[in-house]
């Protein structure tokens, strides 16, 4: 642990993104579209599409991953971080998500891809709480998948609507800093706790 290592060797930090919301004019797209104009410049910033992934089922699992799970896995295996953007349903994770991170908690070859990997999360939403309740379900799941959460900042946009303009820029300030923290905070989390089982 801590030897933070790029797996590529290219100099930058590759991050892949789990959107919980498959909604076309999604907030939380929208704030990993703000990710990607604030993030580092040592850090490339992708989503992995969760989608087209089935239904977890142990019995598909046993015939062998379905392609696009197969994708999944190696994404996130080539990748050096994980951040987590999703909206809060029903004061949870939604579904989806859940879904990816069941298929991703599976082996593939030896271990699981998420095991040992850093991730970050956060979240919009049209309620008050901006998600904090979805948040908390996943610091009780990360941990269980074996993933190092960046304990803080914590990023939380309540009623999300008004934080975006008609294009589906991010317009709010505040959010915008504590975006911009959060990715130079998980640069340097990866930094010191990447690179390994
Ligand atoms: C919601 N929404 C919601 N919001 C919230 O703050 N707390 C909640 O528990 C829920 N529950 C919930 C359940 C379901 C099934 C849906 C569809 C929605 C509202 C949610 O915040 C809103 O739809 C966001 O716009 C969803 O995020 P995206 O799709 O814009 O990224």
């Amino acid at each position: 642990m801590g030897q933070g290592t790029d797996l590529n060797g290219d100099g930058v930090y590759d991050v892949a993104a789990l959107v919980g919301s498959l909604r076309r004019e999604s907030y939380n797209r929208g704030l990993l579209r703000a990710a990607q104009e604030l993030k580092p410049e040592a850090m490339r910033l992708f989503e992995v599409p969760i989608g087209g992934l089935p239904l977890f089922d142990e019995d598909l699992e046993r015939d062998g991953d379905p392609p696009a799970v197969r994708e999944l896995k190696a994404a996130i295996l080539a990748a050096d971080a994980v951040l987590v953007i999703t909206p809060e349903y029903n004061q949870s994770v939604p579904g989806v998500l859940k879904n990816a991170l069941d298929w991703g908690s599976r082996r593939y070859g030896t271990a699981s891809v998420l095991k040992g990997k850093p991730v970050a999360m956060m979240g919009a939403s049209n309620g008050r709480f901006g998600t904090a309740r979805s948040q908390l379900h996943l610091r009780q799941i990360f941990p269980a998948l074996g993933m190092r959460l960046l304990p803080q900042p914590e990023v939380y946009l309540p009623n999300a609507a008004d934080a975006f303009d008609a294009a589906g820029v991010l317009t709010d300030e505040r959010a915008r800093r504590q975006i911009e923290k959060l990715m130079g905070s998980l640069l340097d989390w990866t930094e010191r706790v990447g690179g390994g089982i």
